[in-house]
């Protein structure tokens, strides 16, 4: 089983000073007390430097939340991934639902990102989830697999890709899936990878859960069969949640 993955996505919050201390907090506690997990933050683009500068020699790596699928060119107001990697960081987010939604993304789009990334040498992120009406639906577990089918990349990178399950209804929300759910969902992902990419890589991907992850259902969810960490939204921006939440990994 792969060491667990705590995921910060700060989404569009942040500046300058409130950024620089989250994250100068959060390497301070993990240069004094190695977290049993692997613990990656992803601010907006205009923090990556200054985090980058605060997690110097601190465990806590480096992500960012979108990249675009081309290596440079006439793209005003994008960022492409070699950028992203020559910033300092290790990982990106693509596809995740706020873009889907936000900017039409589809998941050519976000597999062409994710294949930008892994040759940038980045692991990226793969999101998806269904909305709360496709799970009325009974549609949930067919909208997963068709995405994952979808937007995994081909080509591989730094290492496996990882993959975050984040239904659409609990992001932000208060609201998680259940135990139940959260294991049916994960467990179909497990074996869609294991049928694209066979057993042994497929097993090497960790998939993370997401959508209010808090530091008191942290526990429950982690112990989950194959959840392999989470993609934490609001709770990331407090060092005690998001240290707490990473302190739950069994
Ligand atoms: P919340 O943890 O705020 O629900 O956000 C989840 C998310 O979208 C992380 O990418």
């Amino acid at each position: 089983m792969p060491r667990k993955l705590i995921a910060g996505n700060w989404k569009m919050n942040g500046l300058r000073g409130t950024g620089g201390e989250l994250a100068r907090d959060l390497a301070a506690r993990a240069r004094s007390a190695a977290p049993g997990c692997d613990l990656l933050v992803c601010p907006p683009a205009p923090l990556l430097i200054p985090v980058g500068e605060a997690l110097a020699g601190s465990p806590v790596q480096l992500g960012a939340q979108d990249c675009h699928a081309e290596p440079s060119g006439a793209h005003t107001g994008d960022i492409a991934a070699p950028m992203l990697a020559d910033a300092g960081c290790s990982h990106v987010i693509v596809g995740h639902s706020e873009r889907r939604s936000d900017h039409g993304e589809s998941d050519a789009e976000v597999r062409a990102k994710a294949a930008a990334a892994a040759a940038a040498g980045l692991v990226p992120i793969v999101c998806v989830g269904e909305t709360e009406a496709e799970r009325t639906a009974g549609r949930a577990l067919a909208v997963i697999e068709s995405q994952v089918r979808g937007s995994l990349p081909q080509g591989s990178g730094a290492g496996p890709p990882v993959v975050a399950y984040e239904p659409v209804w609990a992001i932000g929300t208060g609201k998680t899936a259940t135990a139940g759910d959260i294991a049916e969902a994960h467990g179909h992902i497990r074996d869609l990878l294991r049928e694209i990419l066979g057993r042994a890589a497929g097993d090497s991907v960790r998939i993370l859960y997401g959508g209010s992850v808090k530091p008191d259902n942290a526990a429950e969810i982690l112990a989950v069969d194959d959840v392999d960490g989470a993609l934490v939204g609001g709770a990331s921006l407090k060092a005690d949640d998001f240290w707490a939440i990473g302190a739950s990994c069994p």
